[in-house]
């Protein structure tokens, strides 16, 4: 049997990183719109297949992330599609998270759901071949919020999940995600990214979660995409590393970083620049859904015909996000074609 140590080590191995690929239906359906894709379930096969068959993935994705309906099926060939996966060496590993609903009283707070029989439905996920699992948390920057209430409302139900998680030999992807989308400064971001990793630390501990055993998929420390004045590449790193270090202990063993709404190149520069400044205590790498993926869902646009260039865009974020995890990305990179 795996134990959550060797699930942790192969998710870190050099070079590599996870995949999130786990959209639900509702979300995918705002990515396959921007490009026409019919949010059918044969195409979200479709696309979900052709970017875990892309040759030579397994060298830069340890891990994908996958939604409820993707862990149940098949590839057109007739192999499960954790299966196919697991066969390249890559782990499989599931959202388990319900979205996010109103929190009561805290106008324009947000809580996430689905620990109602949690614990049941991850015996099920493991039996169908997950072996790490997501539940990501939100918390908006506005007018007068976060307020300590959301943030603590989030980090208990990440802590209550992440302990079910471990009772089950699933390693938890704790994700508690501040959003860029607001006006502020990158100050502001990095304030409420300290206060939101340190009430989740401590309401891991309270709940006794084995540090050792999970990861941490935050956010960068940003400015707000609406701020008119933007943090440089060498200032987010040192940023992020700074509010890290206050807030994380080094018993954790990865920080997998998701990309939030950066651009594809920000997010695998901002990366590459604080791997440039290691050593660190954990690894640094990444858990990108739309960094890794918007390229290629563009050029596949949902047509058999760009079936290899969608493979293509897929592989070369995949390279060079993979160069990032060992700091050695550098733009003029991006320069160079996909190549099938
Ligand atoms: P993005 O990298 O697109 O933010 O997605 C990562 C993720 O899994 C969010 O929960």
């Amino acid at each position: 049997m795996t134990t959550m140590e060797q699930t942790v080590a192969e998710i870190l191995r050099a070079g590599a990183g996870i995949l999130a690929a786990d959209e639900s239906t509702g979300t995918i359906e705002k990515r396959f719109k921007s490009a026409n894709i019919p949010n059918v379930e044969t195409n979200r096969r479709d696309y979900r297949e052709m970017l875990f068959t892309t040759k030579g993935m397994e060298q830069h994705i340890s891990g994908v992330i996958l939604f409820d309906e993707t862990l149940r099926q098949k590839s057109r060939a007739g192999v499960p599609l954790a299966k196919l996966l697991a066969d390249k060496g890559v782990v499989p590993g599931i959202k388990v998270d319900a979205g996010t609903t109103a929190l009561h009283g805290a106008p324009g707070e947000l809580v996430t759901q689905g620990l109602d029989k949690l614990g049941e439905r991850l015996k099920e996920y493991k039996a169908l071949g997950a072996r790490f699992a997501k539940w990501r948390a939100v918390i908006t920057i506005g007018a007068g919020i976060p307020t300590p209430y959301c943030i603590e409302a989030n980090a208990h139900a990440l802590a209550r999940y992440a302990a079910l998680c471990q009772s089950e030999g699933i390693v938890p992807i704790v994700e508690p995600e501040v959003l860029m989308d607001a006006d502020n400064t990158i100050e502001t971001c990095f304030q409420v990214t300290c206060d939101t990793l340190h009430c989740t630390f401590d309401q891991l501990y309270k709940q006794r979660v084995v540090l050792e055993q999970m990861l941490l998929k935050p956010n960068m420390v940003v400015s707000g995409k609406k701020c008119a004045t933007q943090a440089s590449v060498e200032q987010v790193a040192r940023e992020t590393l700074r509010c890290f270090r206050r807030t994380v202990p080094a018993a954790v063993p990865g920080i997998v970083f998701l990309s939030g709404g950066q651009s594809d190149e920000h997010a695998t520069a901002h990366l590459s620049a604080m791997n440039a400044l290691g050593k660190h205590p954990w690894v640094l790498s990444f858990s990108y859904g739309r960094a890794l993926q918007a390229p290629s869902l563009k050029a596949w646009a949902g047509q058999e015909a760009n079936w290899s260039k969608g493979q293509a865009e897929f592989a070369k974020r995949a390279k060079l996000n993979g160069l990032a995890q060992l700091g050695k990305y550098n733009g003029a990179m991006e320069k160079e074609p996909a190549l099938v």
